[in-house]
């Protein structure tokens, strides 16, 4: 059969056996990859500007890592640690107790996917404070389980027809300035949707009911929506004045995708807690909590927990990505990247009329596109064009935001020149076409 045949024979029995729900943004199959590049099963070449939805900032297959993978699945791939321990499980905790912001005594544990860290993040909040509230911001993501989808703020496809949600989940006008809640302009404005936190307080929710409240450092789904710089000192201080947790949710920001290894130390904020995930493994399923020792050592013993959480694979995978970080001073490479991204993508701005906005920290950029700059109609099927045109030309790159309009970059940190020049040049080409 050939190589092209290949695909489509793959594609068919996809469909045949496998639900449409689990979507697909590209139809490629993949036979491997490396550093940013993807090959798939018909041999073409893919620059990956989407890095497996923000997993990938040490890149495909990095040597320490696979090297990692390798030698602990010779040893041992589980035991499960709630019946055998290993020490790689705490090690990687006193890492990250020294890498998160925040100088107070702290604690970790290991989970699987995002999603479970978000649940135990708030199980640890609730059972801490006694209380059951938890505020989250409009156009959040927090994932797809029941109480991530109720934390969660977009409609199609993620919540329609997934109802009841969980109860006690309150949210509050996000801090999207390029379509202010409030109608006012930064900073003229005095970050007063800071404020919205404080007046929720007063008018919906008591604080003795409210355990935490939850925030991405950049609203990763909702559109890379970048907080304004005193945004999280505000809200952070309010959560402190009322007796409410502080939960950050870096798990698509942490791990340099922003240019510092956990977003929230461009905003200066200290949260109680932060959930982690996607890049901490360099591909392997892994995601957890850390944050202060009193929380997160609260509920009972058996309270926290499951079969796969914390693998030693995983967990010897994250220890390698920090070794990586260091060794190729990642954040420093990543800082450099932001800066060459945003500025061709700023340039971009001036020459098309369909970027209404460039925003994002480091390399953890957008560019939410519009029909047209004064009525800021949201262009999905702009951005649409752009992914599909990039897609034919060989670059991989992912939509989002709760209009859908906004092209947004997780490129591996580790990508290498001239790659990063081929992809901004079919970058720049397909939203050039995306006008017409
Ligand atoms: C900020 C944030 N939180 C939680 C999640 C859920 O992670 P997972 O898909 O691993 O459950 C995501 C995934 O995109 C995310 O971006």
């Amino acid at each position: 059969m050939s190589r092209e045949g290949t695909s489509v024979e793959l594609e068919k029995r996809r469909a045949a056996r496998v639900p449409r729900g689990p979507f697909n943004s590209t139809p490629l199959f993949a036979s491997r990859a490396k550093g940013a590049v993807i090959v798939d099963v018909n041999g073409r070449e893919y620059i990956d500007f989407a890095g497996g939805i923000g997993v990938m900032n040490v890149g495909h297959c990095h040597p320490k890592v696979v090297a990692a993978v390798r030698e602990q699945a010779g040893e041992f791939t589980h035991t499960c640690f709630h019946v055998v321990m290993y020490e790689c499980y705490h090690q990687l905790a006193e890492r990250l107790a020294r890498l998160t912001p925040g100088g107070f005594e702290k604690m970790g544990m290991w989970l699987s996917t995002g999603a479970e860290a978000v649940e135990n993040a708030v199980k640890a909040a609730r059972y801490y404070t006694g209380k059951a509230g938890i505020i989250c911001l409009d156009h959040a993501f927090h994932g797809r389980t029941l109480l991530g989808l109720s934390l969660t703020a977009k409609a199609m496809p993620y919540k329609r027809g997934f109802g009841p949600f969980a109860p006690e989940i309150y949210r509050i006008p996000a801090p999207y300035c390029y379509r202010c809640p409030l109608s006012l302009d930064y900073p003229g404005c005095g970050t007063a949707c800071a404020d919205l936190l404080e007046r929720f307080l007063k008018t919906q929710l008591a604080p003795e009911d409210a355990a935490a409240f939850m925030a991405e450092p950049v609203l990763g789904e909702g559109g890379f929506i970048t907080p304004p710089p005193d945004y999280f000192d505000k809200t952070a201080d309010i959560c402190r004045r009322y007796g409410i947790l502080f939960i950050a949710d870096e798990i698509q920001s942490g791990f340099g995708r922003t240019g510092k290894m956990f977003a929230m130390e461009h905003y200066g904020a200290v949260p109680d807690m932060v959930t982690v995930g996607k890049s901490i493994a360099g591909g392997l399923p892994l995601s957890g909590v850390i944050g202060r020792r009193e929380v997160l050592n609260a509920p009972h013993v058996g309270g926290l927990g499951g079969t796969y959480g914390g693998n030693p694979i995983s967990l010897r995978a994250a220890l390698a990505v920090l070794e990586i970080f260091e060794e190729e001073d990642l954040l420093a490479r990543a800082e450099e990247l932001g800066k060459v991204m945003r500025r061709r993508f700023e340039a971009w701005a001036e020459r098309y009329e369909v970027i209404g906005e460039v925003r994002g920290l480091g390399p953890m950029l957008g560019l939410e596109l519009v029909k047209d700059r004064r009525s800021k109609e949201p262009g999905a099927d702009e951005a649409g064009k752009v992914a599909a045109w990039s897609l034919e030309k060989g670059l991989i790159v992912l939509t989002c935001g709760t209009y859908g309009n906004v092209v947004r970059v997780l490129v591996p940190l580790v990508i290498e020149e001239e790659q990063l020049a081929r992809g901004l040049e079919i970058l720049e080409e397909a939203v050039s076409q995306a006008l017409k």
